[in-house]
């Protein structure tokens, strides 16, 4: 039961979020040769990741042991992969497809047409 409520709470929560404007357009995004982008939103520096036209903002530090992951690159399946050991992550959810057992943090990203936004949670129990 109390399982129950912490997951009504936590996905409650990750529906409010402040949207924050990074780019005017994709153009503006400086991506390296590896697709994937530093970005800094609301003070925060995150990895942005472009994957068939798609964008997913992630951790800047992997999980296992704070590899920078802007430095890693994408596999064909559109996982982020880390430089420093190589686990791998699901861009679309964080899953550590490897099996090492880690969650990445991810935020959505929405390519509206007067910019590109990154959304944060503001519910109590979105750093969950
Ligand atoms: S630091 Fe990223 S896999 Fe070890």
């Amino acid at each position: 039961m109390q399982l129950h409520l912490l997951n009504f709470l936590k996905n409650k929560s990750m529906e409010e979020y402040s949207w924050h404007k990074i780019a005017e357009s994709e153009r503006e995004i400086l991506f390296n040769t590896n697709n994937i982008a530093m970005i800094q939103v609301n003070g925060k520096t995150m990895s942005l990741g472009r994957y068939r036209g798609y964008f997913f903002a992630f951790a800047y530090k992997c999980p296992h042991a704070g590899g920078i992951l802007s430095d890693g690159w994408i596999d064909p399946k559109g996982n982020v992969v880390c430089p420093v050991h190589g686990y791998r992550f699901n861009m679309q959810n964080g899953r550590n497809v490897t099996g090492e057992g880690y969650n990445l943090k991810l935020w959505p990203v929405e390519n509206r047409q007067d910019g590109m936004y990154v959304g944060i949670g503001e519910g109590l129990l979105s750093w969950l």
